[in-house]
């Protein structure tokens, strides 16, 4: 290692995004190396309003590997951490900053301790798939630091085996993430389908659910499910075979129609494999289901659908409109149904909040007067289900990792944390 002084750090700051599958990942096939049953594929989420930051941070005068997130110190000991630093150190390259007389060699990496802090800019518990954007991130962040060659598909794989769904967070816009076929896992990876601007009319509002009680952890849910229900092997040998070609197609040929459609099934299939399970698993709650009721009743008085749902391991909706004008409808729809419990919309619709102008809805006042949707029939009182929502985020469809190359946005200040350095 050379500069013989350890009064050095050097630091990689990236921000990874969120992504939702549209043919879900449910079932492994191998539990260590995280290998899925069937392919999926995913839309990413703008980072705009949903990422993760993470700043990874190495010097000589580190003790030991550490992670913050959140700025809470938390344990690096779990197998999924371990998996992703294990893989990005055995490909580490020479990395050399020469204005600082810095110079690290390969062989070096083994030795030097790393500090990691990472933070999401949305609630780690709200059931947002935080792991996948957090372990795509530590993933991307440790390869730029330590100059691996492998590009976003080879990383994909290493980021598989810290979160499966993370894999699909290496890119942009729509990602399918190939199972693979070998047993070492080398060939289940993440490939881009179509960048962010190939179909960028979509918009996505994702209702943020009150969960009473803790869901059954996606791992646990996932073992069972694969334990025990026949339907899984139907849905991954008979049906997602299909269905992944035709989402394809749909994407291919920004065919709203059947993206919807093959969306709202898959997820449909999903939920039904979990109750499927022994015990079975409910993720959904009486909330998840009004609103699927209210999607397919417009979609079914419209001549072709307008918005597509789908629901993961939790009762969040994540809704899909077709458009912006469409969003602006289903936003209407969503508000007089499930209005704010206090008189605040600014925190109650988060994100891009140009949307409410599109609705027209300036303030409460706004809201309280919206009109019944016109496809409820005149003679059926509608219900209100104030409080069931917690808020509401407003987003599209983004791009993938990038470097922050402004070292005023790392989350390790130099000075702060390592005065003496
Ligand atoms: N789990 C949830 N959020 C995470 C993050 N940002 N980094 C690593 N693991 C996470």
């Amino acid at each position: 290692m050379a500069g013989e002084s350890q009064n050095w750090v050097l630091m990689v700051t990236a921000q990874t995004p969120t992504n939702i599958a549209v043919i879900k990942y449910w079932g492994k096939r191998d539990e260590t190396l995280i290998l899925p049953v069937n392919d999926s594929i995913s839309v990413t989420l703008d980072p705009k309003h949903l990422c993760t930051t993470t700043t990874v941070a190495v010097s000589p005068s580190f003790q030991q590997d550490r992670m913050w997130l959140n700025g809470k110190e938390i344990s690096l000991s779990g197998g999924r951490y371990q998996n992703c630093l294990r893989e990005i150190r055995s490909r580490a390259c020479d990395v050399e900053d020469k204005k600082r007389g810095i110079k690290i060699l390969k062989e070096d990496w083994g030795k030097l301790h790393l500090h990691i802090a990472s933070y999401n800019n949305f609630p780690t518990a709200a059931g947002l798939a935080s792991s996948a954007a957090g372990l795509a991130c530590l993933v991307f962040a440790l390869a730029k630091l330590m100059n691996v060659k492998e590009d976003e598909s080879q990383l994909s794989a290493i980021a598989r085996q810290g979160s499966g769904s993370a894999c699909r967070s290496l890119y942009g816009g729509f990602v399918k993430w190939i199972m693979g076929k070998e047993e070492n896992g080398s060939d289940s990876l993440a490939v881009q389908l179509a960048d962010e601007k190939h179909w960028d009319d979509l918009v996505i509002v994702i209702a943020v659910v009150s969960a009473r009680q803790k869901e059954t952890s996606s791992t646990s849910g996932m073992r069972d499910t694969v334990e025990t229900s026949l339907l899984l092997q139907h849905r991954a040998k008979e049906i997602v075979p299909k269905r992944i070609l035709q989402m394809e197609e749909a994407i291919k040929n920004r065919d709203f129609a059947s993206f919807a459609r093959l969306t709202c099934t898959d997820s449909n299939q999903f939920h039904a494999v979990c109750l499927d399970t022994c015990p079975p698993i409910f993720y959904m709650n009486d909330t998840s289901h009004k609103i699927i009721s209210i999607v397919e009743k417009w979609n079914r008085s419209e001549e072709t659908p307008q918005v597509a749902y789908t629901f993961d391991a939790g009762p969040n909706a994540v809704l899909i409109a077709r458009n912006r004008q469409t969003a602006a409808l289903l936003i209407q729809r969503l508000l007089y149904y499930f209005p704010p419990n206090s008189d605040d919309l600014d925190s109650y619709i988060i994100g891009d909040k140009s949307i409410l102008q599109d609705a027209g809805l300036k303030g409460i006042n706004d809201v309280e007067v919206l009109p019944p949707p016109p496809e409820i029939k005149d003679n059926i009182p509608s219900q209100k289900y104030k409080g069931e929502v917690n808020y509401f985020i407003c987003t599209k469809p983004g791009r993938g990792p990038v470097l922050l190359a402004d070292e005023d946005l790392a989350l390790l200040n130099i000075d702060l944390f390592y005065p003496c350095l």
